[in-house]
């Protein structure tokens, strides 16, 4: 089947674009691409003449300066523009910007803002390939992407993922990651349990997630927990009483982790709020994967660029 797959000139805005055959490509890709990366050259010749410019208007280190590597270790030339220097801060439109950007014969543009829909409305106003490295609480496809990857090599091959239960817990309402993670995790039929503070749940109404008031019931016997970051930047007054209950209620430490699998795998896209939402030894544990999913949003990013920028399958 995946030989006449292909994502090649596609935008990537969110998981739903995307069918189960589409993302076993990008996975396998990656991890092809995962070999290269452990090579003392890193850099291949696949998209050599490509230009790529990274659009910044939300703060980042992972998305930002893995996008940036990926590009770069592909043998693009990437530039990355800072929203803060631009000159969106002169008023210019986020129209203006893009067509200013299209104008330099740029052949892929990787957008994140804070307003869910920025990453489609550029789709429709350019022609480069726009990637979504994360619209407001809408999505954030290569995250979910890296996850996937990360449960799939640390935890049970893709067609197995139906057999295991994956929790994803804490601020849920503002989370695009876990609105990218429910889409890709059920299209490969994971039993998925959320849990948050009623004032950070949103509604889910299809019935295909178990949603829990107390993190016990949702961590139980879980094969995967996932930890989401506390956005206290979107939040309004008021959707928690204290940062100190919300972690005594909600937050990962190692006794709330004994509820688990013993063999369970905890993961947060990061940053991480130690002691907040996670605690330090839990973040730093044998369990932790957290840093392997820095690494394989290095290699998704990279399959991503080279399958809708090449349409290379083969990586040499
Ligand atoms: N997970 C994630 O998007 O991290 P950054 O905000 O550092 O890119």
């Amino acid at each position: 089947m995946q030989g006449n797959v292909s994502i090649a000139g596609r935008d990537v805005i969110q998981i739903a674009d995307f069918d189960a055959d589409q993302i076993r490509l990008i996975l396998n890709t990656a991890v092809e691409l995962k070999a290269v990366l452990k090579r003392s050259i890193k850099k291949l010749p696949s998209l050599r003449g490509k230009a790529i410019v990274n659009l910044f208007f939300e703060p980042s280190t992972r998305t930002r300066s893995s996008f940036e590597l990926a590009g770069k270790y592909l043998g693009a030339d990437v530039i990355s523009l800072n929203a803060s220097t631009s000159s969106v801060v002169k008023g210019e439109s986020i129209r203006d910007t893009l067509l200013t950007i299209e104008s330099m014969a740029v052949d892929a543009m990787i957008i994140r803002h804070k307003s869910e829909g920025v990453p489609q409305f550029a789709a429709k106003v350019v022609k480069p390939v726009i990637i979504n490295a994360g619209d407001g609480c809408h999505a954030h496809p290569s995250q979910a992407l890296l996850d996937l990857l990360t449960i799939h090599q640390l935890k049970a091959p893709l067609d197995q993922i139906n057999q295991l239960k994956i929790a994803i817990i804490g601020d849920i309402l503002h989370s695009r990651v876990a609105r990218s993670d429910i889409e890709i995790f059920k299209k490969f039929g994971a039993d998925i349990h959320i849990a948050a503070p009623p004032t950070l749940l949103p509604r889910f109404a299809d019935g295909s997630i178990t949603v829990h008031d107390h993190v016990e019931d949702a961590i139980r016997d879980a094969d995967v927990v996932i930890v989401l970051r506390l956005q206290l930047e979107r939040m309004q007054a008021g959707l928690i009483p204290s940062e100190d209950e919300y972690s005594r209620f909600f937050g990962l430490d190692a006794q709330r982790l004994k509820l688990a699998k013993p063999d369970a795998l905890v993961m947060h896209p990061g940053p991480q709020n130690n002691g907040l939402e996670i605690s330090f030894d839990v973040n730093y544990s044998e369990q932790s994967a957290i840093r392997t999913q820095v690494n394989n949003g290095l290699a998704v990013r990279m399959a991503l660029l080279l399958l809708t920028l090449s349409g290379e399958k083969v990586v040499l």
